[in-house]
């Protein structure tokens, strides 16, 4: 059976003291909920957020981390680090990492075998920019990013893979996709897996949507039989709305 998710991506926001208080508060209201609930606070506050949760189901989860297992990369973090604060889930291949910082697939698949044989849960991102989607090459563009990530994994590494379809145009832009836009790609993105794989190995991974999901359209998205949850960016970042969400779900 596959989980339901809401993850909040903190992106570059909250220092120190605003991440306490956020986790305060996210932790004083949450809900009961079969969903698991995580936030990807930045690096410098991991470790503070991961003593902040201590007695909460919340997890912490990682942005990012380096394929390489140590060495000299100045300005990068590893698996090893991660997993020694507490943190055994990182998001990877978010479409600001490629837009902003270069990860290319290759790059990309590199990271997520380094996470996986160090035993870190993957949180992969991907999904098709404004013209791929105006020039109907959107089913193309995501079974390409998938194909070039994940598809030489084991199948056994699945139980450590949640997907994020998350729409490049969709991301920070309050342009949301329509749930019946999210579902049918997340049916497809199903499919394609199942045929790569097999039908158990498409059935059990979590797709979750991301890109503008507000409270206000978090339920009718999270219906879709396809939809396992959100990575919400900047309803994230506000207790209230956040909490909202995972009531959505
Ligand atoms: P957004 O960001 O919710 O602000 O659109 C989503 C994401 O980048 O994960």
């Amino acid at each position: 059976m596959r989980s339901k998710i809401v993850a909040g991506n903190w992106k570059m926001n909250k220092n120190l003291e605003e991440t306490e208080t956020l986790l305060t508060e996210l932790s004083g209201k949450l809900p009961d909920s079969e969903a698991e609930v995580m936030v990807a606070p930045t690096f410098v506050n991991l470790s503070a957020a991961v003593r902040n949760l201590e007695n909460s189901s919340i997890q912490v989860i990682a942005q990012n981390m380096h394929f390489a297992e140590s060495g000299a990369y100045t300005g990068e973090i590893s698996a090893d680090m991660l997993l020694n604060i507490g943190v055994d889930t990182c998001i990877i291949g978010h479409s600001e990492r490629r837009a902003y910082f270069g990860e290319t697939d290759e790059i990309l698949a590199k990271k997520i075998k380094t996470a996986l044989k160090n035993g870190i849960r993957v949180m992969f991102c991907f999904g098709e920019e404004l013209e791929d989607r105006k020039s109907g090459n959107h089913f193309k563009v995501v079974e390409s990013q998938l194909k070039n990530a994940l598809f030489s994994l084991d199948k056994d590494a699945w139980s450590k893979i949640i997907l994020a379809y998350e729409p490049v145009w969709a991301i920070g832009t309050g342009e949301t996709a329509s749930p019946e836009q999210a579902q049918e790609m997340h049916a497809f993105i199903r499919k394609t897996i199942a045929e790569a794989f097999d039908a158990s190995v498409a059935d059990n991974v979590s797709i979750l949507y991301g890109g503008s999901v507000k409270p206000g359209n978090a339920a009718e998205i999270f219906s879709k039989p396809d939809v396992d949850g959100g990575l919400i960016g900047g309803a994230s970042l506000v207790a209230n709305d956040f909490i909202d969400i995972i009531k959505a779900i």
